[in-house]
């Protein structure tokens, strides 16, 4: 592990200053919890996106993209469950009107003492016992004067309809994972798929968060990148331990430290569920879920046929045989793998001279622009220009003329920009640049026409 220390203050600060992420409606002193990205940060985020596609549906054969609709029949939440039980144990402070996660509240207490309390395994009425006989006071104000816990739905709900009278509730989607689940045979027949193949897809997700926080950790609205396997059964134990090692691989590959990286088996699993774990990574905030592999036998279609009335079960070509697919589920935020990528990428270095620079760095394939071109001097802008010009057509590209040459590697350093091509007088010589590479700071000459080919080398994923 790197010797720096990375905090969220300083990835925040960082995000702010660079044009990574934005507090959401800034000139109105913000909205809580949402957050807008900038014009690193949009690049940033678009690439971890287009690596995931590429890794997950343009390399494999068997792997459909969908983008489904947003707003979905509300029978579906009825189907999936989640208007009965997607809910949060919540707890108001009578004095200071806080509100709070009883099992958040115990998790925390139980790391404090190291208590073995896993609140997950307990029941609302011992949630209450436990805060109440370890007198578990009010994190805000300090005093213990709870409200009894009550369960609350995380779905934001809105209204469809032109009239007051003939509107009905609706609700913004909490995950991306049903538009896969009710489009499964449109996909099947579409594409004429066999068994096991995958839908995936990428797309805005809401939950009325009880604690969100930890900048882009935990929010109100965030991206989710989630991939379907659909199989049979006695296949579906494999491909999930496919999809444990494949999950990983995709993150290591895309520069998470394996040091801070680990599995967490869940040991309490949907009365469905034959397995589920998470990918874990150390955060500044600690060890914390990434993404999920949910083993989730049929339970989701079996669902969406009683609900709907509709016959979910595939047709094998060969045999005619029909059967209800095993769903396994790979699901991963793209907001929280970006966070995961920042902190990991953060670096101060101390330069020979006793300067510090702070420096990304992200694997080139995801780094918000590839290539800065800088004329040493403004009288070689025209001729920047130019070059600019001819590798925008291939990547992003930044442009900087203001400021020292050394002040502007450190800026392109603090948003990751892998390569800085200086235009210098030679150029005009001889139509060769200098290209710096971010991690090593070493300089190599190359003709401007070979400038694209290298990059290009280096950026693949
Ligand atoms: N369809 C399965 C599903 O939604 P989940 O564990 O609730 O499972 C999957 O969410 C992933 O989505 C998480 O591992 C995390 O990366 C991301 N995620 C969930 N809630 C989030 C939130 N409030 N803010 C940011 N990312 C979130």
């Amino acid at each position: 592990m790197k010797e720096t220390k990375v905090t969220m203050e300083k990835i925040l600060n960082l995000c702010k200053g660079r044009g990574f992420v934005f507090p959401g409606s800034d000139i109105y002193g913000g909205f809580a919890n949402t957050w807008d990205f900038g014009p690193v940060g949009v690049e940033l985020k678009n690439n971890v996106k287009k690596a995931w596609w590429k890794r997950f549906v343009q390399e494999n054969p068997n792997a459909y993209g969908l983008d489904a609709a947003i707003l979905m029949n509300p029978r579906v939440w009825d189907a999936s469950g989640h208007t009965a039980s997607f809910s949060d144990p919540k707890m108001d402070c009578r004095e200071c009107k806080t509100r709070e996660r009883a099992d958040n509240l115990i998790e925390d207490y139980a790391k404090k003492h190291n208590l073995n309390v896993v609140p997950d395994n307990m029941t609302n009425e011992e949630m209450q016992n436990f805060i109440d006989e370890h007198k578990i006071n009010c994190p805000k104000c300090g005093k213990h004067n709870w409200t009894p816990i009550r369960q609350f739905n995380l779905m934001f709900e809105t209204s469809r309809g032109v009239t007051e009278e003939g509107t009905n509730k609706v609700y913004l989607r909490p995950e991306t994972a049903q538009g896969e689940y009710v489009n499964f045979l449109n996909v099947q027949r579409t594409t004429r798929a066999k068994l096991p193949f995958a839908i995936a897809q990428i797309g805005k997700s809401f939950r009325n968060e009880i604690t969100p926080g930890n900048f882009l950790f935990r929010t109100v609205e965030f991206e989710q990148m989630e991939l379907q396997n659909f199989c049979k059964d006695e296949n579906a134990l494999d491909l999930y331990k496919e999809f444990k090692e494949r999950a990983l691989k995709f993150v290591e590959d895309l520069g998470l430290d394996g040091e801070k990286l680990r599995f967490h088996d869940h040991d309490k699993l949907a009365h469905y569920a034959k397995a589920a774990c998470d990918i874990q990574y150390y955060f500044p905030i600690g060890w914390q879920e990434l993404n999920g592999i949910h083993h989730r036998s049929t339970w989701d279609l079996s669902r969406h046929q009683e609900y709907s009335g509709k016959s979910m079960l595939y047709t094998d070509p060969v045999t005619n045989e029909k059967v209800l697919p095993t769903i396994i589920e790979y699901s991963i935020g793209a907001d929280r793998l970006v966070l995961a990528l920042l902190c990991e990428a953060y670096d101060e270095e101390t330069l020979e001279g006793g300067e510090t620079r702070i420096v990304m760095h992200f694997h080139p394939a995801i780094a918000p622009y590839k290539v800065a071109v800088l004329p040493l001097q403004k009288n070689l802008s025209e001729k920047a220009k130019e070059v600019y010009s001819l590798l925008a057509k291939d990547f992003m590209c930044d442009y900087d003329e203001s400021g020292s040459i050394g002040k502007r590697y450190r800026r392109e350093d603090e948003i990751g920009t892998p390569f800085c091509v200086t235009i210098d007088f030679d150029t005009l010589e001889n139509n060769s640049v200098t290209i710096r590479d971010r991690d090593t700071m070493e300089q190599i000459r190359l003709p401007i026409n070979e400038v694209s080919a290298y990059v290009s080398q280096k950026i693949k994923f």
